[in-house]
């Protein structure tokens, strides 16, 4: 009876897996917001399976680095929402008093405008956030030392979001929320004297699973062959 109710999940299971192959996974794996299904529950296990595989990232000297707040519990992501939303608007309100950027918005600007809005309207609604941190401190930190830091968890962040779309879930990749590192960090018991804040990944099954590669700039425009 165990071993018949065992391969049930393992078939479940199977039926979240895509089958794409890896240059598919990397070319359609996209900042989704308005399509995570905010209806549908993300099981604890689904999101350490793709942690797990994270952590096969590479990493400075293998010091292993990070770290990963998962929150699952309303209340919490509720307040973590509220903090988020504070940060837009520092960022918005900055935006405008600075002007034109210095490459220009993508062309899909409006687009993106809305989604990111529906993002801020429902982002306490999303099932799980996860925030993902390295050990040590940018500020006053040589470019040797900043780019060991950052570099020793942005692979595994790509990884995870990698593995979600393989399990028919998504992410956005956001940072907003960095303008009020502080308060997360309180909210969270994150220490923030040692540890440093990379982004908050919204997590949720998707909405139908077709997405497509993304609107990006020419590969011609951006290699420098020998010399910039
Ligand atoms: C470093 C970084 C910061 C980002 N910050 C935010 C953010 O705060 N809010 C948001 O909605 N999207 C954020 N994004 C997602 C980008 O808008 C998205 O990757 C980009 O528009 C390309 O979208 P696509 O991959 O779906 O084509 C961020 C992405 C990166 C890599």
């Amino acid at each position: 009876m165990a071993a018949h109710g065992l391969a049930l999940i393992s078939r479940v299971r199977v039926m979240e897996r895509l089958e794409l192959t890896a240059d598919e996974l990397l070319t359609t794996t996209r900042a989704v917001r308005k399509r995570l299904d905010l209806s549908r529950p993300v099981e604890r296990s689904v999101v350490e399976e793709c942690l797990q595989i994270a952590l096969q990232a590479p990493n400075g000297s293998n010091r292993q680095t990070w770290n990963w707040v998962v929150v699952d519990d309303g209340e919490t992501r509720g307040a973590m929402a509220e903090i988020w939303r504070g940060g837009a608007a520092d960022l918005g309100a900055a935006a405008a008093a600075a002007g034109a950027p210095s490459r220009p918005p993508a062309e899909r600007q409006p687009q993106i405008m809305e989604s990111v809005s529906w993002l801020n309207e429902h982002l306490h609604e999303v099932p799980v956030l996860v925030v993902a941190t390295v050990d040590g401190r940018p500020e006053g930190a040589s470019m040797f030392a900043q780019s060991t830091m950052w570099g020793s968890v942005l692979p595994a962040v790509w990884s995870f979001m990698l593995a979600l779309r393989s399990r028919a879930m998504g992410s956005c990749w956001t940072t907003v929320h960095l303008e009020r590192e502080q308060a997360m960090a309180d909210l969270l018991g994150i220490p923030i004297d040692e540890v440093t804040q990379v982004g908050l990944f919204p997590v949720a099954y998707t909405v139908g699973t077709d997405f497509k590669p993304g609107a990006r700039q020419a590969s011609a425009d951006t290699i420098r062959w020998n010399h910039w």
